[in-house]
Formats: structure tokens, C-alpha cells, sequence
């Protein structure tokens, strides 16, 4: 009856180490998923966040006052791991007194390039008939915010913009 006992003890000692074993197990693994999970967010932020530095347009002697042009032009993106030259292009309209207003090419409803149509003398995005004043100010359609200024400098005539992109379908303007 006592070895009967002392092995059904020897048992429930198993099996509690066997427990707690699995216990420890479960909890480091969790430990380290959580430590790690900065980490990672961090890697994954930096490969995601692309930074782009100013970049030469055009000269500013160029521009037609009270016109939009489209300016295309390459600028050096970075992000964690490369570097690229990309194309990419900027309505500009100069104002008297050398001010410039630089817009972002894609609508602020869902992304698409809009033209400036000339006959109507308006900003106009093809996809959903988003309509935009000289200035940027929505006149027609679903684009929820007017059209996105990009920050812009002239250094000895030449005006340079730093590209930016910004989150679509938002009221407010959010970079990337
Ligand atoms: Fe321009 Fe929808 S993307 S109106």
C-alpha cells in the first residue's frame, strides 16, 4: 500500500515538472517575442520611412507668372538600405515676386496625377472628376482636402523642391 503511495506521488512530481517546464518555456518564448517586437517595428520604420533631400527643378527664370507647369525632375530617395535616383514631377506656378507655389502631382482623393486644363482654367483629376482651383482649393468631387504644397527654395535662380508623398483620402495632410 506504501509503494503504492510513494509511486503515485513519484507521478504527480513528474508530472507537475513536466508543468513547469512548459510554463518556463511558454513564458520565455513570450518574453522574447515581446523584447523583440520593438526591434523589428523598428527595422521595419526605417526600411519603410524614405527620405528625400532637396532637389534642382529648374531655374526659377523659366516659369511663366500665374501659369502651372508641370516640372519634372530626378531626385535622390533613401531609405535603410538604398539609395535611389527617381523620377518625379511637380506642378509650379510663380507668383510676382519670385513667390512659387509647388503642388504634388497626385490627388489627394486616391493618388492619381491630375492635369491643369487650361480652357476651364482649373486643376482636374481624371479619375473621380476631383476639381481644383489656381490655388489648390477643391471646387468639385471627393478629394476630401486641397491639392498638397510641397516645400520649395531658390538658391541663385534656382528653385529646388523636396518631393514628399502624403496619405490619400485623408482631410487632413499627413506625410508618408
Ligand atoms: Fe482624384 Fe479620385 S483620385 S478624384
Amino acid at each position: 500500500m506504501n509503494d503504492l503511495h510513494h509511486e503515485e506521488s513519484q507521478q504527480g512530481n513528474a508530472t507537475r515538472r513536466r508543468f513547469l517546464k512548459l510554463a518556463i518555456g511558454i513564458l520565455a518564448s513570450l518574453n522574447a517575442l515581446i523584447l523583440g517586437i520593438p526591434f523589428v517595428s523598428s527595422l521595419i520604420g526605417s526600411a519603410r520611412k524614405r527620405k528625400t533631400e532637396w532637389s534642382r527643378v529648374t531655374d526659377i527664370g523659366s516659369l511663366p507668372e500665374g501659369q502651372p507647369v508641370e516640372v519634372k525632375f530626378q531626385a535622390l530617395t533613401e531609405d535603410a538600405y538604398h539609395h535611389e535616383n527617381t523620377l518625379y514631377s511637380v506642378w509650379l506656378i510663380r507668383h510676382a515676386g519670385n513667390a512659387v507655389t509647388a503642388f504634388s502631382p497626385n490627388c489627394p482623393h486616391l493618388g492619381c496625377h491630375f492635369i491643369w486644363n487650361p480652357k476651364i482654367e482649373k486643376f482636374a483629376c481624371p479619375c473621380h472628376a476631383s476639381m481644383f482651383a489656381l490655388d489648390g482649393k477643391v471646387l468639385y468631387g471627393p478629394a476630401p482636402r486641397p491639392l498638397d504644397t510641397l516645400p520649395y527654395k531658390i538658391e541663385n535662380g534656382v528653385l529646388f523642391v523636396r518631393y514628399e508623398r502624403f496619405r490619400v483620402g485623408t482631410s487632413g495632410k499627413i506625410s508618408l
